[in-house]
């Protein structure tokens, strides 16, 4: 079995290692979405992860509805991104764009609109806003017309994406956004193709990976699922059918990779009692597949790679509070311990100012 040092192909990026970083939003752009100086720091600091998949980037202001999270739709934003991934790249680091559309889990102060989603849904509890937290809005139900504006939007991003440097994409397809809330039966109660049956649940993710292929080409393209239950509640009845079924149409299109975010039962950032997906998902889908969640040792990611149920593990938090982490990670260092309220606090504190080995013991 591979040991998480070795490299791996994840299509047209060759990593050198399968410690892999998970998609983080951070919320350090402008109001416009723009990325700031300080995230080429940020990024260039984390270059030595076999992969970096980039925080959560808004295709589009309809879809973008977390408050100084980055986008990919003006040019002002690709000239942001472009000293980001340059600096990754000098750095000898490989840098993903991760597309997000977030459907009704946006407030419409941000997204300067009603939030849109599959059905007029709202999702408990409430959303960030550039004031503080407000409650979740029902969303308004895409109109099948409405798609092809959709998938436009994904096509723009995606060469928006190349055209500022990034070595490819991944389609956040999880943790109950838009495209999730499509594939859920209980957030998608459509009569039309993109409702019913799994098949109908299954198309919009199909089609928006067409189309970012078409532009990008499938050795670049990824997707992140979140399988096991609930996400941000958004849930099915049948999990296994219906993400064994997406697994398959995503095989059938060669993507780069499959990364799923699996908590389980002890789960530190967010948890569930149904069963991981991956050992049927690991049968369905003919590619690399990526695992996440609460792997923070060598030994626990280790043994996933060993049972062969994935060939690389996504690590998040530990990534936040430790740049070097293949290093860390090899060499059996210490970890530092990420603070959950510099996530999105904007500034560098908390962001650029954990230290890598040399320095901490210099
Ligand atoms: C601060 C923070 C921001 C996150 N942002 C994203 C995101 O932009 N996109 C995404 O798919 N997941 C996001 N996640 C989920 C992580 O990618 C990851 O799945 C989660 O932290 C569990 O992995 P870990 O136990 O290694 O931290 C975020 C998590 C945290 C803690």
């Amino acid at each position: 079995m591979p040991s998480l040092f070795d490299p791996i192909t994840l299509g047209a990026v060759e990593a050198p290692n399968r410690i892999i970083m998970a998609p983080l939003t951070r919320g350090r752009a402008d109001r416009d979405a723009v990325p700031s100086d300080i995230m080429v720091e940020y990024y260039t600091q984390r270059a030595s992860a076999g992969l970096i998949i980039s925080e959560a980037t808004g295709i589009s202001r309809e879809g973008l509805g977390w408050p100084f999270a980055p986008g990919l739709w003006t040019d002002a934003q690709v000239a942001a991104w472009k000293p980001v991934t340059d600096s990754v790249h000098t750095a000898g680091g490989r840098i993903v764009a991760q597309l997000w559309h977030m459907g009704r889990q946006g407030h419409s102060s941000v997204y300067e609109t009603q939030p849109v989603s599959s059905s007029a849904t709202a999702t408990e509890g409430q959303a960030h806003t550039f004031e503080g937290k407000k409650d979740f809005e029902v969303a308004r139900p895409l109109d099948t017309n409405e798609i092809p504006r959709l998938l436009a939007d994904y096509e723009l991003a995606t060469k928006n994406a190349l055209a500022a440097g990034f070595d490819g994409v991944q389609i956040h397809a999880a943790n109950g956004y838009l495209i999730d809330q499509f594939l859920r039966d209980n957030a998608n109660f459509r009569t039309d193709e993109y409702g019913g049956s799994i098949e109908n649940r299954v198309r919009l993710l199909r089609e928006v990976a067409e189309r970012v292929i078409s532009v990008a080409g499938a050795d670049r393209v990824s997707v992140r699922l979140s399988p096991n239950g609930d996400s941000q509640g958004v849930d099915d009845s049948n999990p296994e059918a219906l993400f064994t079924a997406a697994a398959k149409a995503l095989s059938d299109l060669g993507i780069a990779f499959l990364e799923l975010r699996e908590p389980g039962p002890d789960g530190t950032f967010g948890k569930t009692d149904v069963p991981k997906l991956s050992p049927a998902i690991r049968k369905a889908f003919n590619g690399v597949l990526i695992v996440n969640s609460d792997y923070t040792t060598v030994e626990e990611a280790q043994a996933e790679l060993d049972s062969g149920n994935a060939d690389a593990i996504t690590f998040g938090r530990t990534f936040i509070a430790n740049p070097d982490l293949p290093e860390r990670l090899r060499t059996g260092a210490p970890l530092a311990q990420d603070d959950a309220k510099t996530w999105y606090s904007q500034g560098p504190e908390g962001y650029i100012d954990y230290p890598a080995l040399e320095t901490v013991n210099a």
